[in-house]
């Protein structure tokens, strides 16, 4: 099948830092930026962090997606999901996309490419570009979630500091309203007074452009699922634990920007998985029942990575959905969705074409096309 793979690359060898002139340049930003975190106050350096392109995936994600469609026997054509694609799309007709673009402008970035597939009446793997977009925008996504009753931390949305006076509970987690990746979300994202709430608001004013997602904070265990196929089909896979005792002494239990990027290295990997989750059945049978349900009622296709966590009271909770899953190749980096499909039994290349499976699938029989 003529297969065209749709994707954001990052830019290879660029400082993780902003360019300007006060500004810290690295030659090696993650092992020097971790000198620099250990070296300074924790919550003063975000202002100089440039992650734009933090969503992206590495040109070895790319090749290794590439191959592993060429290995279930497709032809394949790379197309990037910049302002050209939609021309590129036009004149090469693939039979389907597979769809990784995760888009640089707007709210909307993730829909970008799906869009332009949906006008041109091309198929592609994962959401509709309507989910896509709900899923980006997390309080569109958890008022959806609250409306069929699927737990998830209770929230409310501001960019304006007189809002943070009223009486608030915490601790309260806060972050970007539409980012992934963790962008956004420090160690210092955990508050617990109004003080440092209004200095979160102002610093995802400033960083990001942006309005605060302010939720209560969940302060129990993290899981990660991965989820594969459509309607009665749909697979969870192994549960991934995040375990939180790895998130260096001193720093909040969360999977926060700096423990994702900057403490979790190849050099110098964290212990932050375990899959599956060691709980017990009852508590790993509401965790698949609630993503599950999560996946019938955001109308997700062919795959996604789901994130919970757990209340005070031990209830899972959805943390966020992720339409787009990260998926780096080399078992020696951290990434969920592919460690989740090897405990199932999938290296690489067949979980790759098992979700290009579904979606043919889906496609075939006509659901949600
Ligand atoms: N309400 C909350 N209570 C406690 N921790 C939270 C809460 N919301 C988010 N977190 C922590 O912050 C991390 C990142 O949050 P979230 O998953 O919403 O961000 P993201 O940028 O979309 O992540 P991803 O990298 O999965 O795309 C979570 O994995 C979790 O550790
Ligand atoms: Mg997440």
């Amino acid at each position: 099948m003529r297969i065209a793979l749709a994707f954001n690359i990052k830019k290879e060898n660029e400082s993780i830092l902003s360019d300007s002139e006060d500004s810290i340049k690295y030659s090696s930003p993650k092992t020097d930026f971790r000198k620099y975190l250990s070296e300074n106050l924790i919550n003063n350096y975000p202002e100089r962090l440039d992650d734009t392109y933090a969503e992206w995936d590495s040109e070895e994600t790319i090749t290794a997606v590439k191959s592993a469609l060429e290995a279930g026997g497709h032809d394949v054509t790379l197309v990037e999901g910049d302002s050209d694609a939609y021309e590129k799309f036009k004149m090469i007709r693939p039979e389907f996309v597979f769809n990784v673009a995760e888009g640089l402008n707007g709210l909307s970035r993730e829909s970008q490419i799906p869009s332009m597939l949906e006008m041109l009446n091309i198929p592609f793997t994962g959401s509709d570009s309507v989910t896509n977009g709900i899923c980006h925008d997390k309080s569109r996504c958890k008022e959806i979630l609250s409306y069929y009753n699927i737990p998830n931390a209770k929230f409310f949305i501001t960019d304006a500091i007189h809002k943070t006076e009223k009486d608030l509970s915490f601790p309260k987690f806060i972050k970007p309203l539409h980012e992934g990746s963790s962008k956004g979300i420090f160690n210092s994202s955990v508050v617990r007074n109004c003080a440092d709430l209004r200095n979160e608001i102002l610093r995802i004013k400033d960083c990001y452009d942006q309005p605060s997602l302010v939720e209560d904070f969940l302060e129990g265990k993290e899981f990660t699922v991965a989820m594969l196929g459509n309607g009665d089909d749909v697979k969870v896979m192994p549960i991934v634990e995040i375990n939180l005792d790895a998130v260096p002494e001193g720093f909040n239990k969360i999977y926060s920007y700096e423990v994702k990027w900057f403490f979790d290295t190849r050099e110098s990997k964290l212990d932050i998985f375990r899959c599956p989750a060691e709980i017990d059945e009852k508590l790993y049978n509401r965790i698949e029942l609630i993503c599950k349900a999560a996946f019938k009622v955001l109308r997700l296709r062919d795959w996604a990575r789901i994130d919970v966590r757990l209340d005070s009271e031990g209830n899972p909770n959805i943390v966020e959905i992720n339409p787009l899953p990260g998926i780096l190749p080399d078992p020696a980096d951290n990434s969920c969705y592919p460690k989740a499909a090897r405990e199932a039994g999938m290296d690489y290349d067949t979980m790759i074409n098992a979700v290009l499976g579904a979606a043919l699938k889906r496609n075939r029989n006509g659901f949600h096309k």
